[in-house]
Parts: C-alpha cells; sequence; structure tokens
C-alpha cells in the first residue's frame, strides 16, 4: 500500500467527491472532507477569506483536492455576463484561490489535483461557459506546475460521468461516460503519483 496521506478534499460528499473519498480511504489515506454543509469543515470556496480561515484552522496536508464547480449551462444567445462570471467564480477562480491560499498548507512535495472537464476540448451546444471555465483552469495547471515545484498540481478531465448520464439529458450525445470509479482513480494517479503539469483526459 502507500505511504499513507492527509488529503484534504473540497466537495467531498457530492457524486464525485463521495467516489474519490471512497477510493483515497480505501487505500488508507485520511480525507479530510470540506464543503458548504460540512459540520467540521465548512467552508463556501467562493470565499477567498472563508478558503484561508479553513486552512489556518487544519495541520499540514499532503494533498489538497477539488471535486467542485458549477457553471451554467445556456445557449450563446441566452447567456448573460453575470453568468460568465458565476461560472468563472465557483469554478475557476475558487480551485485557483484553493491553490493559491494552500501552497503554505501543504507538504514540500506535496500536491494539488484539481477538476475540469471534456467541454474544453470537445465541446457542445450550450457549453460556452463550461468550456471557458476547464479551459482556463487547464492553462493554470500548466502554468503554475512550472512555478510550484517541488509541489504538484494536475487536473482530471472526464468525458460525463455514467452516473451522470440520465441528468445531464441530452447535452452530451455520443458522448463515451465514464465510471465515477474511473474518475477517482485518476485522483489516486495524481495524488500518489510524480506527475505534474498534467490534464488527464477520461473517455474522448
Ligand atoms: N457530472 C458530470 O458528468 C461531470 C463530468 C465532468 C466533470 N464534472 C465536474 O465534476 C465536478 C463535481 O461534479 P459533481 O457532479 O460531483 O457535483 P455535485 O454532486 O453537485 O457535488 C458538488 C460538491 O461540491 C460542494 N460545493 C459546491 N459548491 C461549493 C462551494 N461554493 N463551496 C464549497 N463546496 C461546494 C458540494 O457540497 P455542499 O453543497 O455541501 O457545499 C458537493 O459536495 C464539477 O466541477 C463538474 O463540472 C462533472
Amino acid at each position: 500500500m502507500p505511504n499513507p496521506q492527509r488529503v484534504l478534499l473540497f466537495g467531498a460528499r457530492g457524486k464525485l467527491g463521495t467516489a474519490v473519498a471512497q477510493v483515497l480511504t480505501e487505500r488508507g489515506h485520511t480525507v479530510i472532507a470540506a464543503s458548504r454543509s460540512s459540520v467540521e469543515h465548512r467552508v463556501d470556496i467562493t470565499s477567498g477569506q472563508d478558503i484561508t480561515r479553513l486552512y489556518e484552522g487544519l495541520e499540514e496536508v499532503d494533498a489538497i483536492a477539488t471535486a467542485t464547480g458549477h457553471v451554467p449551462y445556456k445557449f450563446l444567445s441566452d447567456m448573460s455576463g453575470s453568468d460568465y462570471e458565476i461560472g468563472f467564480q465557483d469554478k475557476v477562480l475558487a480551485q485557483i484561490e484553493i491553490v493559491r491560499r494552500g501552497l503554505q498548507h501543504v507538504s514540500a512535495r506535496g500536491s494539488f489535483t484539481l477538476i475540469t472537464g471534456i467541454f474544453s476540448r470537445s465541446p457542445v451546444p450550450m457549453g460556452t461557459a463550461a468550456a471557458m471555465a476547464n479551459g482556463a483552469i487547464e492553462g493554470f495547471v500548466r502554468a503554475a506546475a512550472i512555478e510550484i515545484a517541488p509541489q504538484r498540481i494536475n487536473a482530471i478531465s472526464p468525458t460525463v460521468f455514467t452516473e451522470s448520464v440520465a441528468a445531464a439529458g441530452g447535452l452530451c450525445p455520443g458522448f463515451p461516460p465514464v465510471p465515477l470509479a474511473a474518475v477517482a482513480e485518476a485522483y489516486v494517479r495524481s495524488i500518489e503519483g510524480a506527475q505534474t503539469g498534467q490534464i488527464y483526459e477520461l473517455g474522448q
């Protein structure tokens, strides 16, 4: 088994977060679950002050991972500027602030693992905010990796989760879904491995 790590996981009670928390726990890691509804580690990641308050209340961790981020899905002609701002705040800036404010709270050779998604590389109608957010995070990850070494940073970019196909309606016709368990394994690869600056594309 791998060396046990302390992993701070944002969104650990969501669909993806639950799968990631389960596999990390099974592999002997300690998962610290943070979200808005958490009693012990309550945080709203759209507030930088909230993120800092959470970090300052924790001992150093070995890894920080995210399983959060909402973007509006609408046709471009129906999108407003504030729709893009909401998507940028919730998925992009929140994850960047988790990294920027987290650098001194992660061990010297620790890691960050962020979440993006397929729509930046394979767009769909109503997906402009998702494409914007995912592309922004992927650019950030590649650039941040060359500055933060020996700390590491990667992003996970799945197609639709198998378990979310019904909820997604007809948003991604013909996209091969990927099971949450496989997405969770990509987090393991990022957290336990040695790679940095990688975007793990799951499904095509
Ligand atoms: N669904 C798919 O098929 C799919 C495919 C590719 C990528 N993704 C991406 O995967 C990520 C997770 O998706 P999901 O379906 O697992 O979402 P989900 O089930 O809605 O879970 C989201 C989690 O994030 C937490 N959260 C939401 N807003 C927060 C905030 N402001 N501050 C702190 N915590 C917050 C929620 O907990 P609280 O409510 O307690 O805060 C919840 O635990 C998203 O970025 C999504 O775009 C999804």
